[in-house]
C-alpha cells in the first residue's frame, strides 16, 4: 500500500511537469499513462497485491489517479489544438477589416462641384485653362482698357522674368481660350482658382475660386441668361429664394448685372449675413461686349452670347457656416475632416 503511494505521488510530479506541443506529443501521453500497456492499467495491476483490508482504499486512490491523468490528457489535447490554431482558424473571415484612414472632399471643392453638376445637367460643358496667364488673355482680348484698375500693381501679381505674365486675376481667360478655338457654340462653365493682391484677413484671401460661364450661338438673349441664373438658384438655394439684377459694369460685358439671391439665412428679413439689406450678391453677369467676341474672330453681327461669375469661397462659408476664409488653405485636418459626409 504504501509502495503505491510511493509510486501514485512520483507519477503525479512527473505527470504534473508534462507539456506538448503538438498532437504527437498529446498522443504519447495517452500512450505512456492511459494506453492498454499504460502506468495507470499497470498500477490497476498491482491491486491483486493489496492487502484486503487496504483494497477500498487503494482502489478509491487509483480512480483518483486515473481522473488525475485523464484531466491531464485533456488539458494537454486543449493546448495542443490551441498552439496549432494559428495556422487553421486564426483567420476570422468575420473580423471586421483594418480600417485605412480616407480623405475627405475639400469645402471649396464640394461647393465647386455642386455649382457645376447644376451647369452640366443644362448642357454645359467644364473647360480649363492656365494659371498664370498673357496680359492679352487676362486682360487685353476682354476688353479691359490700359488703365483699368484689376490691371493695377495693387490687385494683379505680375510674373517678375516677363512683365507679359499675371497669376490670372478670374478664371475668364479661359472664356477667350474656349472662342479662340473657332469652334461654336460654346458651352461651357470654369472652374479655378485665381490671385488677387489683396490683403489677407478672414473675409478676403490674395487667392480664390470661381466658377465662370459662357454660352455663344446664334440668337442667345439675356433671357436666356436670366433663364439658365433663375434655374441655377432654385437648385442651389431651393425654389422659395427670389432674384434680383442690379445693373452694373464690367469691360467685357454690355449690358452687365449683378445678381442677388433673397438672404437664405434669415429669408430676407435682414441679418448679419446680409447686412440687413435682406439681399445676398452672388454673381456678375451680362452679354459678351461685341469686341470681345470680334477678338475672338467671332462675328457679333452674327453670334451673342452670356457669361457670369461666381465665387466658390462666399457660398460655401455660408453653406457650412464658416467665419474665416483663411481656414481654406491652412490645411487643418480638423478643420478639412468636417466635411466628409457633406454634400
Ligand atoms: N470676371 C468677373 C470677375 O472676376 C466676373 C464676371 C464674369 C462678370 C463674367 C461678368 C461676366 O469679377
Amino acid at each position: 500500500m504504501e509502495q503505491l503511494l510511493e509510486q501514485i505521488a512520483t507519477y503525479k510530479k512527473e505527470i504534473g511537469a508534462v507539456t506538448v506541443s503538438d498532437a504527437k506529443g498529446v498522443e504519447d501521453f495517452r500512450i505512456k499513462y492511459l494506453g492498454t500497456k499504460g502506468i495507470v492499467k499497470a498500477l490497476m495491476g498491482e491491486m491483486k497485491q493489496v492487502a484486503a483490508e487496504n483494497k477500498k482504499e487503494a482502489g478509491q486512490l487509483l480512480n483518483e489517479f486515473k481522473q488525475f491523468v485523464e484531466n491531464k490528457y485533456e488539458a494537454l489535447k486543449e493546448s495542443a489544438s490551441n498552439g496549432q490554431e494559428p495556422a487553421t482558424s486564426a483567420l476570422d473571415l468575420t473580423l471586421p477589416g483594418d480600417s485605412l484612414p480616407i480623405g475627405s472632399r475639400h469645402p471649396v471643392i464640394l461647393m465647386r462641384n455642386r455649382i457645376v453638376s447644376i451647369f452640366q445637367r443644362l448642357g454645359f460643358a467644364v473647360a480649363d485653362g492656365p494659371e498664370i496667364e498673357d496680359d492679352w488673355h487676362n486682360f487685353g482680348a476682354l476688353n479691359l482698357p490700359e488703365h483699368h484698375p484689376a490691371r493695377d500693381m495693387q490687385d494683379t501679381f505680375y510674373v517678375q522674368q516677363n512683365p507679359d505674365w499675371v497669376l490670372r486675376t478670374h478664371t475668364s481667360n479661359v472664356q477667350i481660350r474656349e472662342m479662340e478655338k473657332g469652334k461654336l457654340p460654346v458651352r461651357v462653365v470654369i472652374p479655378g482658382r485665381v490671385y488677387r493682391n489683396e490683403t489677407v484677413s478672414a473675409r478676403s484671401h490674395c487667392f480664390f475660386h470661381q466658377v465662370e460661364g459662357l454660352y455663344i450661338d446664334e440668337k442667345v438673349s439675356f433671357a436666356d441668361l436670366k433663364q439658365t441664373l433663375y434655374f441655377f438658384v432654385k437648385e442651389m438655394y431651393g425654389k422659395d429664394v427670389k432674384v434680383r439684377f442690379r445693373p452694373s459694369y464690367f469691360p467685357f460685358t454690355e449690358p452687365s448685372a449683378e445678381m442677388d439671391v433673397s438672404c437664405f439665412i434669415c429669408g430676407g428679413s435682414g441679418c448679419n449675413i446680409c447686412k440687413k439689406t435682406g439681399w445676398v450678391e452672388i454673381l456678375g453677369c451680362g452679354m459678351v461686349h461685341p469686341n470681345v467676341l470680334t477678338n475672338c474672330n467671332i462675328d457679333p453681327a452674327k453670334y451673342t452670347g452670356f457669361a457670369f461669375g461666381m465665387g466658390i469661397e462666399r457660398p460655401a462659408m455660408l453653406k457650412y457656416g464658416i467665419n474665416d476664409i483663411r481656414l481654406f488653405s491652412e490645411n487643418d485636418l480638423r478643420f478639412l475632416k468636417q466635411f466628409t459626409s457633406a454634400t
